[in-house]
């Protein structure tokens, strides 16, 4: 029997932070062996605003995957996902001379053209989380997708730079520093969150990945690779925000209402359903109608589906989504928002789980797991992309990339 291999997984969602541990054994199988979820006190929108108390939370999730899975996390590889409306995306392209053409392309013309593409100048705020290349071209001929040992004498790249604020970034690492977790890598959250929910047919054929969290993320996939990403300033929480003022109750028995009774369409309810609720005094209990409850959250989950909607068509790659649309995040578990978001989208809506890894129901089945659960696929399988390592670490980053094409 060979080893086996822990990775750990740290989501900094806008209503939860979780982390997920996860074990590969000798026959590559992983499977989910630890969670842990907290409330994001100290974060807002995914951005450290208090660094003891954001050091608290993420180290209560911590500390509840590390005593299900029986180890630490600060001894496994941990990807921990960004998010945030800091980051944003631009293209970069890069072009090299081969260097032994006769010997086909090398890592090191690799690293040397993905090194040329960043070469872009950035305000001192900003700074690189991803390069992904979307093609190769060599020679003149594009689309290649794994240029090594090809022949050729001129290497390009197209990729797409993803980018975040530094203070942001750099308060992660300060929050991963006190928990003493130093074998880090950051990700772009919806990239993580593609690998957990998409398939590789989805993002070939050209899929638009819907992060229905706290806030909604959204990101475009098409010819393999991610291309379009966006944060949305609206989400699920204010549907609880909606139903709270709509219904006349507390954010906490909103949430909880939403969750047990909520229907996306108000026509799918039939008139005289009722459902019982604690009245914003917390004193007595109501009945209210569920057709009412589902008219409060239907013109809002209306209004977040028209803003992706906008988003794709912005993005000028609405025609290329022949797998259509996956819905995924805690907000994808209200009753109907598929049949909406068809009517909405125009297009095949499906719900996205990641159920890939073998582990428990509670997580596999539950799309508020998906970037967690993403964020191991990432870091088990994210072999073409290229993440940039923490400061000072390029050497190593380098022997990453001698790994991936080995
Ligand atoms: N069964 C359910 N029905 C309807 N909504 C649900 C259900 N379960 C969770 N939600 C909603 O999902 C949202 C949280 O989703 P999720 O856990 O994916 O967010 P997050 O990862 O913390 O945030 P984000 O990804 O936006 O940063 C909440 O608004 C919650 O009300
Ligand atoms: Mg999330």
């Amino acid at each position: 029997m060979g080893k086996s291999r822990r990775t750990a997984a740290i989501d900094i969602g806008t209503t939860k932070v979780a982390c997920v541990v996860a074990e590969t054994d000798s026959a590559k199988k992983t499977t989910i062996v630890g969670y842990g979820t907290a409330p994001p006190a100290g974060f807002k929108q995914g951005v450290v605003v208090d660094l003891d108390k954001a050091t608290e939370s993420m180290g209560s999730a911590v500390s509840l995957a590390e005593e299900m899975a029986g180890g630490k996390v600060k001894t496994y590889r941990t990807f921990v996902g960004i998010n945030g409306d800091h980051i944003k995306h631009l293209s970069g392209i890069g072009a090299v001379p081969v260097r032994k053409p006769a010997k086909g392309i090398g890592t090191r013309d690799l690293e040397d053209v993905i090194k040329q593409a960043q070469t872009i100048r950035l305000p001192n705020d900003e700074q690189i989380l991803h390069v992904i290349p979307t093609q190769f071209i060599v020679d003149g001929q594009k689309g290649v997708r794994k240029p090594l040992e090809l022949f050729g004498v001129r290497l390009e790249v197209e990729a797409l730079l993803i980018i975040g604020a530094v203070t942001a970034i750099e308060n992660i690492h300060r929050v991963l520093e006190r928990l003493d977790i130093k074998n880090r890598f950051l990700v772009l959250q919806s990239l993580a969150c593609s690998f957990a929910v998409c398939s590789e047919d989805d993002k070939e054929m050209g899929c638009a990945l819907v992060d229905l969290g706290g806030v909604t993320d959204f990101c475009i996939c098409r010819e393999g690779e991610i291309r379009f990403t966006k944060v949305l300033g609206v989400g699920a929480n204010n549907i609880t925000k909606d139903v709270a003022i709509g219904l006349r109750t507390t954010f906490s028995q909103a949430e909880k209402v939403k969750r047990e009774h909520g229907v996306a369409m108000a026509s799918m309810v039939k008139k005289d359903e009722a459902v019982k609720i604690d009245d914003a005094s917390g004193r007595g209990t109501k009945q209210v109608s569920r057709r009412l409850l589902a008219s409060v959250i239907e013109p809002r989950m209306e209004e977040i589906l028209n803003l992706v909607n906008s988003e794709i068509h912005n993005s000028g790659m609405a025609e290329g989504l022949s797998a259509g649309v996956i819905l995924t995040g805690g907000g994808s578990m209200l009753e109907g928002v598929d049949v909406l978001a068809e009517q909405v989208l125009g297009m095949p809506v499906k719900i996205g789980r990641p159920d890939r890894l073998a582990g428990p129901k509670e997580v596999i089945n539950n799309p508020a797991f998906a970037t967690a659960v993403g964020l191991i696929h990432y870091g088990i399988e994210g072999r073409y992309f290229y993440e940039m390592p923490p400061a000072g670490a390029w050497e190593r980053f380098c022997e990453e990339v001698k790994g991936w094409f080995s």
